[in-house]
C-alpha cells in the first residue's frame, strides 16, 4: 500500500491504495465520484474517461501511483459555479443521451477533443470519439452536440 496526494478537480486529495490500483477505483470507491462509469474496465468502451492535464484517459488502465502530480480532471469538476461547460451545455441542448451510461465519458472526450482542435474536422472528431461506445446508439445526436459545442464555445469568446 501507498499514499497518494492526488490533485482531483483542483482539490488534493490523500488516498491509501495499493500501487496498480486502477484510476478509476480510486474516484469512485474512495473518492465517492462515481460519475465516472465502469463499463468493460480494459479500455474498450470509454465510459471511465477522465482528463490528465487536460487529456482524456482511460482511467481503469490508470494505475494511481503513475498519475503522480497531473491534475485529474472528472465529470464533477468540469461546472464551475452553477455554470455548465459549452460541451456540458451542448450534450443537454442536442438530448444527446437515453440512459446516460456513456454521457460523462463522452463529454470527456469530447471536451478533450476541444481543447486539442477547438474547431476540429469531421475526421478529428471520429478520431478522437471513437473510443467511446453508446450501447444506445445515440451517436449522431452526440456528433450534433460536439458541432454545437463548438459555435457555444466561440460565442462565449467573442
Ligand atoms: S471501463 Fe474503461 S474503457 Fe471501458
Ligand atoms: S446513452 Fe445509453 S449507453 Fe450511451
Amino acid at each position: 500500500m501507498g499514499e497518494y496526494n492526488l490533485l482531483v478537480n483542483g482539490e488534493r486529495m490523500r488516498v491509501t491504495s495499493l500501487a496498480d490500483e486502477p484510476l478509476l477505483e480510486v474516484l469512485r470507491d474512495r473518492l465517492r465520484l462515481t460519475g465516472t462509469k465502469y463499463g468493460c474496465g480494459e479500455g474498450q468502451c470509454g465510459a471511465c474517461t477522465v482528463l490528465l492535464n487536460g487529456r482524456a484517459v482511460r482511467s481503469c488502465l490508470t494505475p494511481v501511483s503513475s498519475v503522480g502530480n497531473a491534475s485529474i480532471t472528472t465529470i464533477e469538476g468540469l461546472e464551475q459555479n452553477g455554470r455548465l461547460t459549452p460541451v456540458q451545455q451542448a450534450f443537454l441542448d442536442e438530448d444527446a443521451l437515453q440512459c446516460g451510461y456513456c454521457t460523462s465519458g463522452m463529454i470527456m472526450s469530447a471536451t478533450s477533443l476541444l481543447h486539442a482542435h477547438p474547431e476540429p474536422t469531421e475526421e478529428q472528431t471520429l478520431t478522437l470519439m471513437n473510443g467511446n461506445v453508446c450501447r444506445c446508439g445515440t451517436y449522431p445526436r452526440i456528433l450534433a452536440a460536439i458541432r454545437r459545442a463548438v459555435a457555444l464555445q466561440k460565442e462565449a469568446a467573442r
